[in-house]
């Protein structure tokens, strides 16, 4: 079975019979071991505070694994590297090794088959403690990590019990133990009737709707607070939160507004509104530190509306019932051979890799959860951002003029 898309995946065969993909451009691997060497602290930062990747001279693909062979950069040594050899090969989920060759780094990856399972490790926090960054899973170039700084909005779909809520729970565990509560809050939608779903992680939430209704309200209550957030930004005469943590040095407070079963929303009396609010959200919340994850079993383009997709450039898919399922989801055929493995999925930036997500237990995400003790969480809060000022202007009105101003400035 050979699979080729005009983005260029092709299918390759793994040692275990099973199918893996690989990813026809070589320079994933570089780009993983640059963004795992920024998170060691092993990069330099150029003036504007940005991590300087390595320069990848060269990789050679062999059977059982790859070699990399990189420039040291400036006051970088070998013994550099080998002090964080034991982060790295967690990171990457693989065994390395080094040498060094005059000014180049030799690097050795011995790589395995994709595995079929791989637990939630708590040592991954090591690498995402301080950044926006989650584990989306292993690819067969290591661990891929998902960055909200980079792409601030993710669409999660699949088929039912492909992996998606216990996705969207790595993505909890991972951000809440990542920061302390003052550097980000969490709005959580799960409309899942007769279950616990995600009030057993009470602790987590400032927020939780469990009916459409109530989720059109947590959008609305969001844009009082985005107001506040974009007055900050022109205060310090930033354009966005990136910008404004580089140049102050201070930590800008991230919202997450996670859904689970989004399509649930259709067919209520707000789905208009919903989808219009979402629409606005995506838009304007990305420079704001306003992140939407957005989940959805219904692959079908009422749900996954196609101007709320221009805004979420970043999507993990579980795989798709079929060819027509798949265009919906990533624009291509293709998710629907995935293989039947649960957490198997294909993860699509401006690049496409296949990987395993790692799994976390309900039982282990509450043990880890420090303080997850079941709080009256907000539900349902006032529509305070639909509160019209003298004027008769709601906060949402507010924005855009602010936004529609902005984009005039830099015109
Ligand atoms: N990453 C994973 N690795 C292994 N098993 C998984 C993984 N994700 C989900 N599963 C299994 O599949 C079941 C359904 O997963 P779930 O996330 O609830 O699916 P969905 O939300 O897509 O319907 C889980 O209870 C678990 O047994
Ligand atoms: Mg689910």
């Amino acid at each position: 079975m050979l699979l080729t898309t005009g983005i260029g995946l092709g299918l390759i065969t793994g040692t275990t019979g099973l199918a893996t993909w690989k990813l026809a451009r070589t320079d994933n691997l570089a780009l993983t071991i640059n963004s795992v060497f920024a998170a060691c602290g092993l990069c330099n930062r150029g003036k504007d505070g940005h991590n300087i990747p390595w320069e990848v001279k060269r990789v050679v693909r062999r059977e059982n694994g790859s070699r990399l062979i990189l420039r040291f950069p400036y006051g970088k040594t070998l013994s550099d590297v080998i002090g964080k050899t034991e982060a790295i090969m967690t990171a990457l989920g693989a065994d390395v090794a080094f040498a060094r060759d005059g000014g180049y780094l030799l690097m050795d990856i011995l790589q395995f088959p994709l595995p079929t399972f791989l637990p939630y490790e708590m040592r991954l926090l090591e690498l995402t403690r301080g950044t926006w960054r989650v584990p989306v899973g292993r690819s067969i170039d290591g661990m891929v990590m998902h960055d909200f700084d980079a792409y601030p909005h993710l669409l999660v779909a699949g088929p039912t019990r492909g992996g998606k809520t216990v996705f969207l729970k790595n993505v909890i565990a991972t951000l809440h133990l990542s920061h302390k509560a003052s550097e980000i809050e969490f709005i959580g939608v799960d409309m899942k009737p007769f279950s616990l779903g995600f009030r057993k992680f009470a602790g987590v939430w400032n927020q939780l709707a469990s009916t459409p209704e109530q989720f059109l309200a947590a959008i609305r209550s969001t844009y009082v607070q985005m107001e506040k957030r974009a007055e900050t930004l022109a205060k310090a005469n930033c354009e966005n939160v990136q910008e404004y943590e580089q140049t102050t040095g201070e930590r800008f407070k991230r919202l997450f507004l996670i859904v689970d079963e989004y399509g649930k929303s259709f067919g209520s009396d707000v789905e208009d509104d919903i989808t219009s609010e979402m629409l606005q959200l995506t838009a304007l919340g990305a420079g704001l530190g306003v992140h939407v994850v957005l989940c959805t079993q219904r692959p079908d383009a009422q749900v996954i509306d196609g101007k709320i997709r221009a805004n979420v450039e970043a999507i993990v898919c579980f795989g798709a019932a079929n060819a027509i399922q798949s265009r919906v989801i990533l624009g291509h055929e293709g998710a629907e051979d995935l293989p039947d493995i649960r957490g198997r999925a294909i993860y699509q930036t401006d690049r496409e890799i296949v990987l395993q997500v790692p799994y976390l237990s309900d039982k282990r995400l509450v043990r880890m959860l420090p303080n997850n003790i079941p709080q009256p969480v907000q539900t349902g809060v006032p529509n305070v951002g639909e509160t019209p000022d003298k004027s008769g202007n709601t906060a949402l009105k507010r924005l855009q003029t602010r936004s529609a101003q902005v984009v005039r400035l830099h015109d």
